[in-house]
């Protein structure tokens, strides 16, 4: 049996990861955290979303034993992973530089747009990553407090978002873009809207199909892609309401996501001693 991918995000969002991922890699055994329980990252100091990145990513090495790591969260990215690769002994990927990489190749102006968390917009962390494509683009970038909630939500579509999405692209919208990276990964539920509302003469570009090619060519340069033809098994987790994870989760993901398992927090654990007899506050059964 080889060792499984492990990905996490606050919720919903990083499925969207994880469908390019199982596109991609069909034969890749992969563990899926949605820390629901604690969502949304985007509004909380990117100091707790870094521990909170901490314990998922040690979680998933150490109860599940995942080979790599994928951060599936725009702002758990932002708020840096230069400790978690420092103390984990497993590649650890994230979103940010292949959406990066993306929306350079997308643009033909040069003029491009991303919109995030305010924890991802406010960390500069994709000028950060553009910039050092070395691509001659002007990047703007626009903070969307609220989509993620609709999302969790699993509202997508409808009035009350295309409001929101009107007055808060509105700004983004009017200097002439002709790309928009979606920098973070609940957006893509809400492309249609999006689209909409920025016009067809501007593109919109997700970085989960790029963060899975990037997986793959570093699992291969690693010698550790999976090769004995099997099929890959899929594991959804959740810190939150399991049965909403599975509903939702499966009507945003797909049938792959037909059954949730419980991501205890320590709160949980503390207040809650029967939720595992292995002595292991995170073994799931
Ligand atoms: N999906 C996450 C991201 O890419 C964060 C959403 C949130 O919890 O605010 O930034």
């Amino acid at each position: 049996m080889d060792r499984p991918i492990g990905m996490f995000d606050s919720g919903f969002g990083g499925l969207t990861v994880a469908r390019a991922v199982m596109d991609l890699l069909p034969a890749e055994d992969l563990v899926y955290i949605g820390d629901t329980g604690r969502y949304p990252y985007g509004s909380k100091p990117l100091g707790d979303v870094r521990a909170y990145a901490a314990e998922l990513a040690r979680s998933l090495v150490d109860d599940v034993g995942a080979k790599a790591i994928i951060v599936a969260c725009n702002t758990a990215t932002a708020a840096g992973l230069d400790e978690l690769r420092s103390e984990l002994d497993v590649p650890v990927l994230d979103v940010i530089e292949p959406g990066a990489r993306a929306i350079v190749r997308a643009t033909v102006t040069g003029r491009v747009g991303v919109i995030g968390t305010v924890g991802t917009v406010s960390s500069g962390a994709y000028v950060d990553a553009v910039a050092r494509t070395g691509a001659p683009v002007e990047l703007v970038s626009a903070a969307c407090p609220g989509f993620v909630e609709f999302v969790e939500r699993g509202q997508t579509t409808g009035d009350e978002v295309t409001v929101l999405a009107e007055r808060l692209l509105a700004p983004i919208r009017d200097v002439g873009i002709d790309a928009l990276l979606l920098g973070c990964t609940h957006y893509p539920f809400l492309a249609r809207t999006i689209n909409d509302v920025m016009g067809p003469s501007v593109t919109l570009v997700s970085s989960a199909d790029e963060t899975a090619f990037a997986v793959r060519d570093r699992l291969a340069e690693l010698g550790l892609l999976r090769s004995d033809g099997g099929t890959g098994q899929h594991r959804f987790l959740s810190s939150g309401d399991i049965d909403l994870f599975r509903d939702l989760g499966g009507r945003l993901l797909g049938p792959e996501l037909a059954h949730t398992e419980r991501w205890p927090l320590a709160d949980d654990i503390t207040t809650n001693n029967t939720t595992n007899n292995t002595g292991d506050p995170h073994a799931t059964t």
